[in-house]
């Protein structure tokens, strides 16, 4: 095959993270030759980056991987890799069990790519990585980027909280920070390249320790010229300390939003869930927020039907929504994931008490985000402006992370920021006209 004829399509599932990895394997293929192409057919190299959040997620990739295996029958030199958190956890069954697949790798072992891709063997590669490779790799790799404005910045890898639910641990390994002088070179190269906006990315943010605290590093990326705005996610209530709060407060660049999932409103739920804090701590962490940031946006994540959680508990998840506000939330139905201690729990739910439950959750929170998007109606926001959307109209985002679509004028540029009245506020986006 020659190498200028080899192209290669990437489907990626999951967080913010695989899609910053996904970034990555699209930097590595094109380095060795591949073009990145937006759709499978035709392609020399498939790649599906998984999530094994939820079992939904897992059906979504084993019903595109069979589709794949057909399309291979057809064409044999496809080549079908899976990395991601499924291939971590599984990747050596899933070669038994699927002869399509030629090799698959972990979150951990992505740096390797260019190795496995010319390795004959139909290997499974799931080493755990220390962290001193990933922190030279990913400082070396010239990425690709999906987005010449907004860009994400690995702060730090993994996760050590092990949440009775969660898989995240068994799939990217142990919490390892990348060094602040690294982050903040990778970021003042951004700013050179023209990005206005990056958002750091770790499973828990607030517990960074590559050398400095998590407000520090705020702190120090603030002074980078050039970049307008900075975002982080995600945080975890446990961790969170009133410094990060002053120093949000503080600063016009760290964006007006943050999302803390709760998970639920039940303190004793959350004990079996090992969340580490109570309802009231999170309230109290709430208060710290709205205290030094008066206009913070707070989203949620909310899970339904954890394994023996009684009516009682579910209503105090939904008395936590009404009580908090939350400008958004992302609620699923509790979803048994192998390795996890909850799988093994007593009284797992029924599947109907928990789509009753998540019905209720959202219908719950749906009104509250359409009230609260409807209070900024004539009121004037600060948007970076970053494209044109499918009804040919602007769209751009505010501090807090709202959607504003609105007609543009003959200066209307990409990645500036327009002040912009909303006119009328919907449940996912606001309405808005220019300010002139
Ligand atoms: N590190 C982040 C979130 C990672 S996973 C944090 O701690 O907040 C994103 C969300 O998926 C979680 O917040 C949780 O709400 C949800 N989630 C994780 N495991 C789940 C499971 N087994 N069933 C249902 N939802 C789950
Ligand atoms: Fe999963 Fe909990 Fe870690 Fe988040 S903090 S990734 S929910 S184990
Ligand atoms: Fe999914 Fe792995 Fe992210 S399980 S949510 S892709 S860390």
């Amino acid at each position: 095959m020659t190498r200028d004829k080899l192209t290669a399509y990437i489907h990626t599932w999951g967080c913010q993270m695989n899609v910053r990895d996904s970034e990555h394997i699209k930097g590595i293929l094109k380095g060795e030759g591949y073009d990145i192409s937006d759709t499978p057919d035709g392609a020399s190299l498939v790649v599906l980056n998984t999530c094994s959040i939820r079992e939904k997620a897992e059906q979504k990739f084993l019903s595109e991987l069979g589709r794949l295996s057909l399309q291979k029958k057809k064409h044999p030199e496809l080549k079908i890799a899976v990395s991601g958190c499924i291939a971590q956890q599984q990747g050596r069954a899933l070669l038994k069990s699927h002869p399509s697949v030629d090799f698959s790798f972990g979150p951990q072992n992505i740096f390797n790519l260019k190795e496995f891709l010319y390795d004959e063997k139909r290997t499974a590669f799931t080493k755990e990585n220390t962290g001193e490779t990933e922190e030279i790799h990913h400082t070396q790799l010239s990425a690709h980027r999906d987005n010449d404005l907004r860009a994400w910045v690995n702060i730090m890898y993994g996760c050590n909280n092990y949440c009775s639910y969660c898989v995240v641990p068994y799939t990217r390994g142990r919490e390892r920070s990348r060094s602040y002088e690294n982050i903040i070179a990778e970021v003042r190269d951004l700013a050179d390249k023209g990005y206005k906006e990056i958002s750091l990315l770790g499973q828990n943010v607030n517990s960074y320790s590559g050398g400095c605290t998590f407000p520090e590093l705020l702190t120090m990326i603030c002074g980078i010229g050039g970049i307008l705005r900075i975002r982080f996610i995600t945080s975890h209530p446990k961790d969170l300390t009133a410094e990060l709060a002053i120093t949000m407060g503080k600063s016009a660049k760290i964006c007006n939003h943050i999302h803390l999932p709760v998970q639920s409103g039940s303190t004793n739920v959350l004990n079996r869930m090992n969340r580490k804090y109570t309802f009231e701590e999170y309230f109290d962490k709430i208060l710290i927020l709205r205290k030094h940031v008066p206009d913070i946006a707070i989203t949620t994540d909310i899970i339904a039907g954890f394994p023996a959680e009684t009516d009682s508990d579910h209503y105090e998840t939904v008395r936590a929504l009404k009580e908090i506000e939350f400008d958004g939330i992302f609620a699923f139905k509790y979803s048994q994931r192998p390795h996890t201690k909850a799988a093994d729990m007593e009284h797992q739910l029924s599947e109907s008490i928990k789509s009753q439950r998540l019905a209720e959750i959202l219908t719950v929170s749906d009104m509250i985000t359409e009230r609260k998007n409807k209070v900024l109606e004539g009121k004037c926001f600060e948007v970076l402006t970053e494209g044109i959307n499918a009804d040919n109209r602007w769209f751009g985002r505010t501090t807090t992370n709202k959607i504003v679509n609105f007609s543009p004028d003959e200066h209307t540029e990409r990645g500036r920021v327009v002040m912009v009245k909303v006119i009328e506020g919907f449940k996912h986006s606001l309405e808005g006209q220019l300010v002139v």
